[in-house]
């Protein structure tokens, strides 16, 4: 599994507690992050540089943790690697489609990166499941620092995400996709926001659980599972370490880490 940074540990946290024989390594590309606000030229040629570094440990699937590159390089890994290649876009708009259909709504709202949602990928994914919808994507860049710093509650996070949720809630949005690593770390404020501005709960998305379920009918799928009793490790690969990363990792994991290695991602 890779991400730009360290935020993708929500994707592991969720996989882990879904799938725990399995064994993850992970890598964060934390000399590069952030990669939302890049090109979606810089994005892919990073995303290469991960994956390759990633087919050295001989891994028997690939999650791109990272909304950004999942929505710009999926297709592109997966038409280039000879492994499965899961992305959290998918998943999301899955999830997504499936909170929205429930309340009858005719447009999804997306929050993600400023790269996500110019790259179309959430339409396109929403889209290929469903015409009923519409997708209203929002970029919320000032969440990703906010996350970083765990700046998770009180008024300044509360003031970004109503300002960002504020045209999904006039858009009345059926639900709402956190298409972002960081952002599952701000859920209880999101769905405390998006419900006061709306006046009714709003679905949240989190396609970090998402992801995991998704993983978890590919591995059945393809008989790529673990051994029931085995109990899966993690090792983190990081391209920097700096310093606030433990801390930064235990946020967003929820355990601290103990397998890491710094390493060079090589760049084609
Ligand atoms: N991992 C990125 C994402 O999910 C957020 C952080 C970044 O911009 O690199 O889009």
């Amino acid at each position: 599994m890779f991400d730009s940074g360290l935020g993708g540990l929500t994707v592991v946290r969720a996989l882990g507690e879904l799938l725990p024989a399995e064994d993850i390594v992970y890598l964060g590309d934390t000399a590069r992050v952030p990669y939302g606000t890049r090109s979606a030229e810089t994005v892919v040629r990073y995303a290469r540089g991960c994956a390759a570094l990633l087919l050295e440990h001989e891994v028997k699937a690939l999650v791109i943790a990272c909304n950004t590159v999942s929505a710009v390089a999926v297709e592109l890994l997966r038409a280039e690697l000879d492994l499965p290649v899961l992305g959290v876009v998918e998943p999301g708009a899955e999830a997504a489609v499936r909170a929205a259909e429930a309340t009858g709504a005719r447009r999804i709202g997306v929050l993600g990166t400023a790269g996500t949602v110019r790259s179309g990928a959430y339409p396109r994914a929403v889209g290929r499941l469903s015409t009923r919808f519409e997708v209203v994507a929002q970029p919320a860049p000032l969440l990703v620092p906010l996350v970083e710093e765990g700046w998770l509650e009180g008024d300044v996070p509360r003031l970004a995400v109503e300002r960002y949720l504020a045209p999904l809630i006039e858009a009345e949005v059926g639900a709402i996709v956190l298409g972002c690593t960081h952002y599952p770390l701000l859920r209880p404020l999101i769905e405390r926001a998006a419900e006061a501005l709306a006046g009714r709960p709003i679905p949240v998305v989190d396609s970090a659980e998402a992801t995991a379920r998704q993983t978890e009918a590919l591995l059945q799928e393809r008989g790529l599972g673990q051994e029931p009793g085995h109990l899966g490790g993690l090792q983190v690969l990081v391209s920097d370490a700096p310093a606030s990363f433990a801390t930064s990792a235990e946020r967003f994991l929820g355990y601290p880490v103990r397998e890491l290695r710094q390493v060079d991602v090589v760049l084609g």
